[in-house]
């Protein structure tokens, strides 16, 4: 792969290793300026990781990195400058105020007092801020904590922004929020990286990678996953009456059935080739209440990561 410069991020044959545990084994990818990069993945994965290294933070074992055409060098803080990172564990200090929160950050990065000011009053308005600068951060909800994290983040204004399961535990509410701002920050151009666990909200990336134990294992734009891995559709299937219980094992040995999951009260079942399920229809039909649905990206998940029929 070429660092080409119109690459935000570019990855190359990285592998991260710990010890003689491999964390991160031979990963390429690289991400387009402007770009929404979902990362998904399972806890321990690799995706911190793989930030970790990206942000300057952590060499790798072997391959290359490079954001905005530099690559890694010295201590890495030709790449910190480049980039914004909201860690998943640690953001802002709960016994500071929102106010010394983003002073001290400022500081951290040495930015210019007229330079912070700016900036400061121009993010708190982007985030619609309401709240006085003097709360104690232990004092702002979740989400809005999240976004204030956002902020602090954003002081330097960085190239590519990395977020590291930023909504984890917030309100739905909060959720949808966060990522109108993280579009916002898509559509000034800004390259946006981000981790999640849910897979409703990383249908707004425009490129999704998934990581399973170290290695990707998949990446594309939403559709064009739902597509490779259900050429045929998916059926919803609701049972007429709830004492059955072998389904699953009388289906799995079908040859016309890729997958068959349940689904809440419902299962959905995916045809493995054109023609299935115009043989299945028939013996279903006694059984089920059938319609035809789009895959999401959580039957993809399902699929990739948990295997085939398990
Ligand atoms: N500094 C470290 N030393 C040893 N093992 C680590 C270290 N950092 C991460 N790991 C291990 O590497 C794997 C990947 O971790 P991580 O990148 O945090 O995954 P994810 O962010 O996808 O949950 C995990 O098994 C984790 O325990
Ligand atoms: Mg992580």
């Amino acid at each position: 792969m070429s660092f080409d410069s119109k690459n935000a991020v570019a990855v190359s044959h990285l592998t991260v290793q710990f010890a003689d545990f491999v964390a991160v084994r031979d990963v390429s990818f690289s991400v387009d300026k402007g770009e929404i990069f979902g990362f998904l993945g399972a806890n321990g994965a690799g995706k911190t990781t793989t930030i970790r290294v990206i942000c300057g933070l952590l060499r790798p074992s072997l391959g290359e990195v490079s954001v905005g055409g530099e690559t890694f060098q010295g201590n890495g803080d030709n790449l910190k400058r480049k980039v914004g990172y909201m860690s998943q564990r640690f953001t802002l200090y709960d016994d500071l105020t929102v106010a010394e929160n983003l002073d001290f950050t400022a500081s951290l990065r040495k930015l210019d007092q007229d330079y912070f000011m700016q900036r400061k009053r121009y993010l708190l308005d982007f985030i619609e801020f309401s709240y006085p600068e003097t709360l104690f951060v232990r004092d702002l909800s979740g989400g809005i904590k999240q976004q204030v994290a956002l902020v602090a983040t954003l002081l330097h204004d960085p190239e590519v922004i990395f977020l590291d399961e930023p909504t984890a535990g917030v309100t739905p509410a909060s959720r949808a929020l966060f990522w109108s701002l993280i579009q916002k920050l898509s559509d000034q151009g800004k390259t946006v990286f981000v981790t999640s666990h849910y897979m409703d909200e990383v249908e707004h990336c425009d490129r999704i990678a998934l990581m399973r134990a170290g290695e990707m294992i998949a990446l594309d734009n939403p559709e064009g996953l739902k597509e490779t891995h259900f050429p045929y559709g998916i059926y919803q299937l609701t049972p007429k009456l709830v004492s059955h219980k072998d389904w699953r094992q009388k289906f799995l040995l079908s040859p016309e059935i890729e997958s068959f999951q349940p689904h809440g009260i419902h299962y959905h079942l995916a045809p493995a080739h054109q023609n299935s399920w115009e043989k299945l229809q028939p013996i279903l039909s006694s059984d089920f209440e059938s319609k035809k649905i789009k895959a999401s990206l959580e039957d993809v998940f399902i699929k990739l990561v948990e295997g085939k029929n398990r």
